[in-house]
């Protein structure tokens, strides 16, 4: 049968839509309850939406009952300080998973290359159901700043990179890329999160916001990507050797994040 997917996703398996104008909106993600939350990079997070309303992070599959990351709770706490961010989220009238604003601290080119990592939205997923895609709607004004996208974790030939300009929207499906930010400036970075699954609303929200699958990629020089390859493969071999000091076998495409 297959899942439900979104036609404008299946090229190239993300796009980039017009710039949402957030000029009138109120910095509501400066007020929000923020938690640690492991991800890539130095990063807090605030849930707006959770697995049954509470201001914690664990993916939906992790609690009891598990589910798939579809049917998120919106936390009212939250919620009542960013009204804003909940109806960004709620635009495109599809379901709602996990929704969260992340704080990201500067970090380098060879830190978001070895904290690349593939998202699990789809664990428990039903088939015949809607694929959950991820949403970026970056809050603060990064255009130095790039999500990093390789279809194949260890080969930067596969590599993309989209600038994170204010009220950029970017829809990947997560599963299908290892993804991580490099961001470049003095103050951290904020961007709405959003699971959404796909289906004729997400489609007509992606349709409406001109969705590219063809966006231009930023350049880097070649010496710069070379040594963050080999930065990546010195930081992997140390921690599956900090691993083995404990008896613990890790695979070397193994993820930390989730
Ligand atoms: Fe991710």
């Amino acid at each position: 049968m297959g899942f439900l997917t979104s036609p404008a996703l299946s090229e190239t398996g993300y796009v980039v839509l017009d710039r949402h104008d957030q000029a009138a909106d109120p910095a509501e993600w400066h007020d929000l309850e923020y938690v640690g939350w492991r991800s890539s990079g130095i990063t807090r997070f605030a849930p707006l939406a959770s697995h049954a309303g509470d201001v914690e992070c664990n993916g939906f599959w992790n609690h009891t009952p598990p589910r798939t990351d579809k049917d998120g709770v919106w936390i009212a706490s939250q919620v009542a300080k960013a009204p804003t961010l909940q109806a960004r989220a709620l635009e495109p009238g599809a379901n709602v998973g996990r929704c969260r604003v992340i704080e990201l601290q500067p970090n380098t080119y060879a830190d978001a290359i070895y904290n690349l990592h593939q998202d699990d939205n789809n664990r428990l997923n039903t088939d015949g159901t809607g694929w959950v895609v991820r949403a970026w709607l970056n809050l603060t004004d990064d255009p130095d700043s790039l999500l990093i996208l390789r279809s194949d974790r260890f080969d930067p030939s596969t590599e993309i990179r989209l600038p994170l300009h204010a009220g950029s929207r970017i829809i990947v499906d997560t599963q299908r890329f290892w993804h991580a930010v490099w961001h470049r400036g003095p103050e951290p970075r904020y961007s709405l999160i959003c699971s959404w699954t796909s289906g004729p609303e997400l489609d007509a929200y992606l349709a409406a916001g001109h969705a590219d699958p063809h966006p231009a990629s930023v350049d880097l020089p070649a010496a710069l990507v070379a040594d963050a390859q080999a930065e990546m493969h010195r930081r992997i071999e140390e921690r599956r050797q900090a691993f083995e000091a404990h008896g613990i076998v890790m695979e070397p495409t193994e993820s930390l994040y989730s």
